[in-house]
């Protein structure tokens, strides 16, 4: 089969006769020997055999764990590549899903760095297959098997070195991991947090019940070896579930939020407060969403799902006031003191649900002249959508990353009278196929602001 394109989630698309055969590990041009695995109606999914002959975009990957590893899914396609595809992906969900054909979707702003981005790795641990332990990421498509890593190449330098640091002592100790299989051991996860411009790190241990002391005992070498650490947590999970949020958490040393910085503006992070995890592209997204916005600092900005402020808070200066919402009590607590921080005035901060937030507060907040709305990968609620139309603010800026839970949210929107100007997509991810963008909308329709038809949940 020929591949021509990339799909979302970064599996090679080969077409006969208007079927389509998702094949992993290939690139455009790539001729390749597959065998079909699952057959449906109009696709099927496959296993790559061979390639037969290599496309142009094809390249070596320079990380040795490719393609074992869970992590990266496009290393072995040429950058310039990857960001075209991104951008074709994301026209191609406006299209099928939004049914919004024509939108400007502008060039990717490519990132930085390939590599040596992340802000944040979220290790697991697994008995090794000779005895000891591994702490690195899942084994591709396997739940049970992790792959020891000496060095994760999109971590940073001081991020490996923590995560050696920690294996290092837990062997010395005589740890045990934790075994899905078996539901025992101790050894769960590891969390490596960093302030990329600060160089601060914020470490979690995730353990099963009764690690106590061994996790206070980590306290002392971990600073020792990395003075840059700013505070160690131990989370502790006791359910099957493999999970790193929402666990009852303990400070073993020093404190439990690290700085970080972006566009000149110092953001204090709890442990449980979300952030972009590609720090320098941070600031290149939110010149993206500063542009889409136009504020000339008269306006009033809704900064919805704002985790610790950051976007509101870097564009602030230029807004009369920022109200920004998002569910995490710890990312809200962030948010207010980073306002203050950063001399703030006229900044509201509110906790909960965007779309319950918004309709307990009808009537009693500014209106909006740009509402920013920045969801997690599953978008806006069909409430949070009624509310944001509701309230009628004559700029909407969208922060995606998601392209089709983003291509349905767009449509509502159109639907609900805006026009979607343009998407520029701002490469967050690179060797991943996570696609992240930024788009504006201006609003079309005339009509009062007010409640818009009935809502059963409301
Ligand atoms: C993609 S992050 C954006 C954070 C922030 N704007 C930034 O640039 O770092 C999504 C945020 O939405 C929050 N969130 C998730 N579901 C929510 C909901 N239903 N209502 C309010 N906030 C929510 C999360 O806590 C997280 O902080």
């Amino acid at each position: 089969m020929e591949v021509a394109d990339l799909a979302f989630g970064g599996m090679g698309v080969a077409r006969h006769d208007g079927f389509v055969v998702f094949v992993p590990d290939t690139v455009p041009g790539d001729r390749a020997r597959v065998r079909v695995r699952k057959s449906r109606r109009r696709f099927a999914e496959s296993d790559l055999l061979e390639v037969l002959e290599a496309g142009p975009a094809r390249r070596d990957p320079p990380c040795p764990y490719v393609p074992r590893c869970g992590g990266c899914r496009l290393q072995h396609v040429a950058y310039e590549t990857t960001v075209d595809a991104k951008r074709s992906q994301i026209r191609e969900h406006l299209g099928r899903i939004g049914h919004l054909p024509d939108i400007d979707v502008r060039p990717v702003d490519p990132a930085a760095e390939p590599f040596g981005y992340r802000n944040k790795m979220e290790y697991s641990a697994a008995p090794a297959p000779g005895g000891g332990l591994t702490l690195g990421f899942h084994r591709r498509g396997r739940w049970d098997e992790v792959i020891d890593l000496d060095a994760c190449l999109l971590a940073t330098p001081r991020g490996n070195a923590v995560r050696d640091t920690v294996r290092r002592w837990a062997t010395d100790c005589g740890i045990a991991p934790y075994d899905q299989r078996a539901q025992a051991g101790q050894l769960r996860h590891l969390v490596v947090r960093e302030g990329v411009a600060t160089g601060e790190l914020l470490v979690t241990v995730v353990t099963a019940h009764g690690a106590e002391d061994l996790v206070d005992g980590l306290a002392a070498p971990l600073t020792a070896a990395h003075p840059e650490v700013v505070g160690l947590l131990h989370a502790v999970n006791d359910g099957l579930a493999e999970t790193t949020q929402g666990l009852p958490t303990r400070l073993v040393s020093g404190r439990d939020w690290f700085t970080e910085r972006v566009m000149d503006v110092t953001l204090r992070l709890s442990a449980p407060s979300f952030f972009q995890t590609n720090t320098n592209m941070t600031g290149r997204l939110y010149e993206r969403v500063a542009e889409a916005a136009g504020l000339d600092g008269g306006q009033v900005l809704y900064d919805l799902f704002c985790g610790v402020g950051s976007i509101g808070i870097a564009l602030g200066r230029r807004a009369r006031h920022v109200v920004a919402i998002d569910i995490v009590p710890e990312a809200i607590e962030d948010a207010r003191r980073n306002a203050a921080a950063n001399g703030l005035d006229g900044y509201t901060a509110l906790c909960g649900d965007v779309g319950k937030v918004m309709t307990e507060h009808r009537g009693q907040l500014p209106e909006p002249d740009v509402v920013i709305i920045d969801p997690p990968r599953g978008g806006l609620s069909g409430k949070a959508v009624r509310r944001v139309l509701e309230v009628g603010a004559p700029v909407l800026v969208y922060v995606s990353c998601h392209p089709a839970t983003f291509a349905d949210n767009a449509a509502k929107f159109v639907e609900g009278g805006y026009r979607l100007e343009y998407v520029q997509p701002v490469d967050m991810f690179p060797q991943t196929p996570h696609v992240e963008a930024v788009a504006r909308f201006v609003r079309t329709a005339e009509g009062p602001r007010g409640p818009l038809d009935a809502d059963p949940g409301a």
